[in-house]
């Protein structure tokens, strides 16, 4: 049989979409993989949100020159928002490239890669399908070792238009999947072993359901222009899929943080207590340059009563920095917000001018040393904040969802209910893996805790304690 890998680039719906792809070839008679070497298809999923990721592409093709080289006949396919962004023009700027597959053209993939493995000439497919859209369903497959946590999609594009941001022109316009079929999916992955769902989307929480199938949620105001069905959808997954541990949801726009989703966290034991709610800049004039919609008072205000509705509830975001015309003050107004909200977790990016958006017409004024000095501030603030928070967890009881072997030594790692990383050691702790234990937090280390086995759940596995000496073995990180 033919064989593919599969090398993701970006955000979590790059690896959903990866996911799909393996899928759709593995129906077409391939199997993946892990080795580029012995591969007849090298796919190369990518990511254009900032120029980086689209040197990564510009490396990674350069390194299969060779490969290719001693391989007449393998096959490299370029497929995410960069295919999208680019469409043929980058098959004119790197030859090695023969088949081009835009985030909404996965299905197509096996039969124009088994077209240019005959010797057609390199392709792109670019359509975004708005008239009819495609959401791949998920395909567990049973006897084989089902990852304790899943990504979910719900919608595709975005509807935004925040002025630094690509995502409108790589993903389209926002589409909605049926509940109908994303409740199946979850009830699916759920009998397959799967412990905890990340529902996805670029802005998820804008979700409506488009056969009109879900009832209103309470709090839910029809005349509020950000008003969604994700409240609804949230209550109709907890109610119908009871065999779900935990649901996650990423990313959500502030804008739609709404009453009826600050009730579903009140209400849903199942709703997991972090959500990662992006706010890109701390600064009133900065967030009207993104168009973000909402001042940072307001972020302030929504961000406060999604904490209170469930106590202990924890925040993460993305920032910014060095977007045309930031100055000092506004960076201090992003530090002051960062402090104020005490997020346990910050994704920082410098400010990268893409093609097609809006800001374009801004002036890029921000000096590289600048923005570097920015996001070293902003990193070393976030680092404080986060080792502040897993310190004072020590000595505390929770609840950690094991998703898998540890990098290193005799452990496992899973995450507690709010998304900290713990790390459990002990002999035959692999029988832990898709378990949701309790542990007593004994450490903490930089971005991670380490846990001990509750005595019950340590005779219930037959886990026996790693020896004092063998603790090196841990990952202190
Ligand atoms: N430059 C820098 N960062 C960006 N992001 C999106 N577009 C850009 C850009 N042009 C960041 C935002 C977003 C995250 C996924 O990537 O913070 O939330």
């Amino acid at each position: 049989m033919p064989k593919f890998s599969v090398t993701t680039f970006g955000c979590q719906m790059n690896v959903h979409d990866s996911t799909r792809m393996a899928e759709v070839l593995r129906h077409a008679g391939w199997t993946e993989t892990t080795d580029e070497n012995e591969a007849d298809l090298i796919v190369l999923n990518t990511c254009s949100v900032r120029e980086k990721a689209e040197h990564k592409l510009l490396s990674a093709v350069g390194k299969l020159a060779k490969l290719k080289k001693e391989k007449r006949d393998l096959v490299v396919a370029v497929a995410g928002c960069l295919a999208q962004q680019e469409g043929e023009r980058l098959l004119g700027k790197m030859r090695q490239i023969d088949v081009l597959v835009g985030p909404d053209n996965i299905p197509e993939l096996p039969r124009l890669v088994e077209d240019a493995a005959m010797g057609a000439p390199p392709v792109a497919r670019t359509v975004f399908d708005l008239d009819a859209p495609v959401f791949l369903r998920a395909e567990p497959r049973p006897g084989s070792d089902v990852a304790p946590t899943a990504f979910v999609t719900i919608m595709k594009g975005c509807n935004e238009r925040c002025s630094f941001c690509i995502v409108p022109y790589t993903r389209g316009p926002e589409r909605y999947r049926p509940s109908r079929e994303i409740l199946d999916e979850i009830a699916r992955l759920v009998d397959a072993g799967v412990r905890e769902v990340t529902l996805l989307g670029q802005t998820v929480n804008s979700y409506r359901d488009p056969e009109g199938a879900l009832p209103r949620a309470p709090h839910a105001d029809p005349n509020d222009p950000d008003e969604s069905e994700f409240a609804a959808l949230l209550r109709a997954i907890a109610e119908r899929v009871p065999g779900l541990l935990r649901l996650r949801y990423t990313s959500p726009h502030p804008r739609h943080l709404t009453p009826s989703l600050l009730a579903a966290h009140r209400e849903l034991d199942v709703l997991a207590r972090h959500v990662h709610l992006p706010v890109q800049s701390g600064s009133n004039r900065m967030l009207k340059r993104m168009i973000r919609r909402y001042t940072s008072e307001e972020y302030i205000e929504r961000a406060g009563k999604l904490v209170e509705s469930r106590p202990g509830t924890t925040l993460s975001t993305d920032i910014i920095v060095g977007f045309s015309g930031e100055t000092d003050e506004d960076f201090e107004a992003t530090l002051e917000l960062v402090r104020a909200m005490r997020f346990r977790g910050l994704f920082g990016f410098k400010y990268s001018r893409r093609p097609y958006t809006p800001a374009l017409k801004l002036p890029e004024d921000v000096p590289e040393e600048v923005k570097g000095a920015r996001l070293t501030r902003l990193f070393e603030l976030s680092e404080e904040l986060l080792q502040e928070h897993l310190a004072t967890l020590v000595g505390t009881r929770q609840k950690v969802l094991v998703e898998g072997p540890s990098k290193t030594g005799e452990a496992v790692t899973g995450r507690t209910e709010r998304n900290e990383i713990v790390h459990i050691a002990g002999e035959n702790v692999q029988a832990l893996v898709g378990e949701l234990v309790e542990v007593t937090i004994q450490k903490s280390f930089k971005h991670s805790l380490e846990g001990v086995l509750d005595e019950a759940d340590r005779a219930r596995f037959a886990i026996r304690p790693v020896p004092a000496q063998a603790r090196r073995a841990l990952p202190l990180v």
